[in-house]
């Protein structure tokens, strides 16, 4: 079992070392992790946020524990060499188009939740975005008019084959969850063409899956529901920039953006199950990092899914998110759930209830 470990940016390394202190307080027989350098530490290091040698250590390797990349330093570099594009690199050239986020309360801790504990206790909703396409990675430029000011544009597209694929995986992700069997493809087919396109074949794709419920949402109103009406929602199916977005409102509803983890997957297989590469959903938090105050959280929870989708290893899963959901209801809280514990010690208390 070989995971390449990439730190990056910020609080990466702070919240990365953390998990990786509870894989190896797991004592895994034959597990072995591999640094390597990515974002703006590469960027200074190599002169690219995703040098040649990282891309081959994914590609040898059977998951990727990733941190995070972003430096405020690096803000002012020409696009292709923007820490960020060490993570987008990553999923495109890996292909790991599917990206699951799941946003969840656990049991007895609705208090988290900004919501009222009858809401909160029923958030339970899985995002299945697709992460190799949309706005993200189509052409883009800037070009100055004719009067001399500027303007930029990035263009929006989905292809049939792109969301075909990402359909079938939230159909099947739904169908292997909780008890809902329910898929809500999240769009904006009242005003986009991409978004037409992505509807049209949502329900060409829900054919052969006729035991999921399949409803269709724009993603304004998705937005205010989430919030409002978050037990309507099981698997959320959508586009990559939708998904960056609404995930991160899925963070609040829950409690912190320090709380969610994310799997991002492909059809390549690993040793025991998929490749995949395993991230918060936060970014470098510039704003605090270097001050051991980070919740690790996020990412204890992504290296627990690295162990069941790409290993295989449900029950080692099951005893992290225990352990971090035992943390939790101890009081064990970091600056961002109103608590005073650093990241170190988050740590330990997981470690500690493993
Ligand atoms: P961010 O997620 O880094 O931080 C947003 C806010 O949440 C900040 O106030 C931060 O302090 C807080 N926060 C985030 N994670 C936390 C944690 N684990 N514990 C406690 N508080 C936490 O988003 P941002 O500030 O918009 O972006 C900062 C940089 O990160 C940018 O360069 C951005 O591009 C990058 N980014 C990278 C990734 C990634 O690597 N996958 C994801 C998102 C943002
Ligand atoms: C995320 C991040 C990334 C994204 C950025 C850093 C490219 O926000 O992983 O959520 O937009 O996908
Ligand atoms: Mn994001």
């Amino acid at each position: 079992m070989k995971i390449a470990v990439m730190p990056g940016d910020g609080i990466g390394p702070e919240v990365t070392r953390e998990a990786v202190q509870v894989l190896e307080a797991l004592s895994l027989p034959g597990l072995t992790l591999f640094d390597a350098d990515v974002g703006g530490m590469a960027y200074k290091r190599h002169g690219h946020p995703l040098p040649q040698e990282t891309l081959t250590m994914a590609r040898e390797s059977d998951a990727v524990l990733f941190g995070a990349v972003g430096d405020p330093d690096c803000d002012g570099l020409a696009r292709h060499l923007r820490p960020e594009q060490a993570i987008l690199g990553l999923r495109k050239e890996l292909e790991l188009f599917a990206n699951l986020r799941p946003a969840k309360v656990f049991p007895g801790l609705e208090h988290l939740s900004p919501l009222s504990p009858e809401k909160a206790a029923q958030i339970d909703m899985m995002f299945v975005r697709e992460l190799n396409g949309d706005v993200y990675f189509g052409d883009k430029g800037t070009r100055i008019g004719a009067d001399g000011s500027q303007e930029g544009w990035d263009m929006m597209s989905y292809s049939e084959k792109e969301v075909t694929r990402i359909a079938h995986v939230a159909f099947r992700t739904a169908r292997a969850g909780d008890d809902k069997n329910r898929v809500t493809s999240v769009d904006k087919a009242n005003v986009l063409e991409t978004s037409q396109v992505w509807r049209d074949t949502v329900i060409k794709a829900a054919a052969p899956h006729p035991d999921i419920a399949l409803d269709h949402m724009y993603v304004d109103n998705a937005a205010m529901q989430i919030i409002t009406n978050p037990g309507a929602f099981g698997v959320i199916l959508t586009g990559n920039l939708f998904g960056d977005i609404l995930s991160d409102l899925a963070s609040a509803a829950v409690g912190s953006i320090g709380l969610l983890a994310s799997a991002s997957m492909g059809e390549r297989q690993s040793a025991h199950g998929t490749f995949g590469l395993y991230e918060p959903i936060h970014g470098s938090a510039p704003d605090i990092a270097g001050q051991g105050k980070a919740n690790p959280m996020a990412t204890i929870l992504s290296a627990a899914m690295m162990l069941r989708h790409s290993f295989g290893l449900e029950a080692e899963a099951a005893r992290i998110e225990a352990a971090v959901a035992g943390a939790l209801a101890d009081g064990i809280h970091g600056g961002d759930l109103g608590g005073t514990h650093g990241t170190q010690a988050i740590g330990e208390a997981v470690r500690e209830r493993l």
